[in-house]
């Protein structure tokens, strides 16, 4: 089903578009007539993607790259109205092996990547007084998980800037949303051997974010129930959220 738009949504930017959630955010909008500029490292897998999606290949963890990368589209899409930041990467962290090299390269991912593409496309959108600026988190990033231990923090920073930001960007009419899905089946959770409650396709988590996008939401989550467990979960006393997670996920 097609997603629910804004009409002032003419030229959507979006990172992490070429494979999984962001891949799917991307084709959904285009098949509605929107404008969609999607960026990612392979330049292959953004090529022959359909009418009106258009590559920008970038890293998101090259500053300046990012910068270029925004004044491309604007010169050759006009202003971008709506950015989706969906790039990310996970690996599994064994509580017992601590590679400093592979946390940064994730935080360096998820969260600078995020903070780099916000600093190039913010100033334009602020000079405008006009645009939405989304990035994708995870429901990982509520609260420490087991094997997450390099994601997780990149996740809960990610909410933290989206919090700090939101108050003062809401006075400028930019507004900003969080995005924090469970588990989504992409080639990122494909490697995942343990069990995945309720896990989603990728065309129903694009088109939950589309729609909370839509309605201007600040936060927008799925699955239900999985959300409702976890943010439950963040109430309960360390004492009782660790034995809980031993008993349910380490066993
Ligand atoms: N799938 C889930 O269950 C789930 C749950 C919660 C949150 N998320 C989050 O949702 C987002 C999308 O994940 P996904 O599941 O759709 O994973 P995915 O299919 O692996 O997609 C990740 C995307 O990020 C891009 N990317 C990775 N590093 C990059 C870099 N340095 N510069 C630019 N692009 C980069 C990848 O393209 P290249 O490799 O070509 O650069 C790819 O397009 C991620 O932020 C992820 O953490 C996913």
């Amino acid at each position: 089903m097609p997603p629910h738009t804004r009409p002032t949504w003419k030229t959507v930017w979006i990172t992490g578009a070429s494979t999984g959630i962001g891949h799917e955010i991307a084709l959904q909008l285009a098949s509605i007539g929107v404008q969609v500029a999607v960026s990612a490292r392979s330049v292959e897998k953004q090529q022959n993607l359909g009418p009106n999606i258009f590559p920008f290949p970038l890293d998101v963890t090259n500053v300046a790259a990012a910068q270029e990368t925004v004044q491309l589209i604007e010169d050759q899409l006009g202003p971008i109205d709506l950015a989706i930041f969906a790039a990310g990467t996970y690996t599994e962290v064994e509580a017992t092996k601590i590679d400093p090299q592979l946390f940064a390269t994730i935080m360096t991912t998820n969260y600078l990547g995020v903070v780099n593409c916000l600093a190039a496309v913010l100033p334009k959108m602020l000079a405008r007084k006009q645009g939405h600026i989304a990035w994708i988190a995870s429901v990982t990033g509520y609260r420490g998980l087991p094997k997450a231990a390099a994601y997780g923090p990149s996740k809960a920073a990610l909410i933290s800037l989206a919090e700090s930001l939101k108050p003062e960007l809401d006075q400028h009419g930019i507004p900003i949303s969080i995005i924090n899905p469970g588990f989504v089946a992409t080639p990122m959770t494909a490697k995942n051997v343990f069990p995945m409650p309720f896990l989603m396709q990728p065309q129903d988590a694009a088109r939950r974010t589309l729609n909370g996008l839509a309605k201007g939401k600040f936060e927008i989550t799925y699955p239900t129930r999985l959300v409702a467990i976890l943010k439950f979960a963040r109430l309960l006393p360390y004492g009782l959220y660790f034995w809980l997670i031993k008993k349910l996920i380490l066993r």
